[in-house]
């Protein structure tokens, strides 16, 4: 149709905004770094001289964001960490920081997520979405901001977010309620920590399809057949957009931005109606019959 070109393209892969060398001398934990947007996020640090920690659960995954930050020619040192667990958390940035000395920046990318009705959700599988992401998140900023309140040093925190945290999320319920404590603790850290010299601030992408998404996620994407036309921006979001964003909002630049939570979403989450497409249930999203208890 004539006149609708939507938001435009980004600059290519391997462009930064921001100046060579940015995070020269800077290590970056990436928490679930290996796969999608937070290697996206990692490798973004990396181009602009970060030396990259990456903490997650699954060998294959650490290998591979091993090998995205060894091909950009920086050092990177991946550790097996559950970020349930804090003494699994407090091993990584001992490791980190004999590594590295002490890292400069958190970046809380490690999250849980599956579509389940909320009436088919078990306590488990909500638990388990809600320790993960909440709590995790929550874990790994305390063991970073207690080392840096002990060496009385600055640093920075991104939490990256989902926009149901404002909106709710049908499906979702477990990780769009994680995800609202999540952007309630950015505003409660910034105010805790901002005297300390630490900055908190949370980053939420929109739609950005990759191919290490669950195999859950990505059925429950399927059902959705235009992706880009159903986003204003007529595209959905490609991960180096996060990157740019990620590094942004923890360099030099961005110190007086604090308890923020940028969207990346092409004002997808706005697009809001009185008058919305035809309610479908979740069940009937996901193809399954009535609830029988
Ligand atoms: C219903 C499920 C389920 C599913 C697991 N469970 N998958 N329930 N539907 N699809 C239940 C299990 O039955 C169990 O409950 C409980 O959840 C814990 O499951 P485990 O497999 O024992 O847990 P664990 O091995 O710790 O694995 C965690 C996980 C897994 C969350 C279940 O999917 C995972 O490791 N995910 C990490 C990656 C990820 O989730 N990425 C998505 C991020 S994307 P019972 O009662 O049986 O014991 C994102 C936003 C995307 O967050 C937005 C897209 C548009
Ligand atoms: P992903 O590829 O599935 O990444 C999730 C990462 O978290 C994995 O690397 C996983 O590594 C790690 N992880 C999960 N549980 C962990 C645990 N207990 N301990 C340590 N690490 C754990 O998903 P993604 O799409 O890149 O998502 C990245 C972030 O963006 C998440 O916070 C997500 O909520 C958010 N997000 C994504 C989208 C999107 O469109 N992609 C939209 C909104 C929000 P291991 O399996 O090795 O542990």
């Amino acid at each position: 149709m004539s006149g609708i070109i939507g938001l435009p393209e980004p600059p290519p892969l391997g462009a930064s905004a921001l100046p060579p060398g940015t995070f020269d001398g800077v290590a970056v934990v990436v928490t679930g770094g290996g796969t999608g947007l937070g290697r996206a996020i990692a490798t973004e640090f990396a181009r602009l001289g970060a030396s990259i920690v990456i903490g997650s659960r699954k060998q294959e995954h650490l290998d591979a964001g091993r090998a995205a930050i060894e091909e950009l020619g920086r050092k990177v040192l991946t550790v097996a960490c559950d970020i349930r667990v804090p003494e699994q958390i407090a091993a990584m940035f001992d490791a980190a920081e004999a590594e590295f000395g002490l890292p400069g920046v958190l970046v809380n990318n490690a999250a849980a997520n599956f579509p389940v009705p909320a009436e088919d959700m078990s306590p488990n599988a909500w638990r388990t979405v809600v320790d993960i992401t909440l709590n995790g998140t929550f874990f790994c900023a305390r063991e970073f901001a207690r080392r840096h309140l002990k060496a009385g040093t600055p640093a920075s925190i991104v939490n990256i977010g989902a926009s149901y945290a404002w909106t709710g999320g049908p499906g979702f319920a477990h990780s769009a309620a994680a995800k609202a404590g999540v952007k309630n603790m950015v505003e409660t850290l910034a105010v805790e920590w901002g005297p300390y010299g630490i900055q908190v601030n949370g980053l939420v992408p929109g739609l950005f399809p990759h191919e290490d998404m669950t195999a859950d996620i990505q059925a429950n994407l399927a059902r959705t057949h235009d992706k880009d036309a159903a986003q204003p921006a007529m595209r959905v979001g490609r991960p180096r957009e996060l990157g740019w964003a990620a590094t942004f909002l923890a360099s030099p630049y961005a110190r007086f931005i604090s308890g923020h939570t940028l969207v990346a979403d092409g004002a997808n989450w706005q697009r809001r109606a009185l008058t919305n497409p035809t309610v479908v249930t979740v069940r009937d999203q996901m193809g399954r019959g009535p609830f029988t208890g």
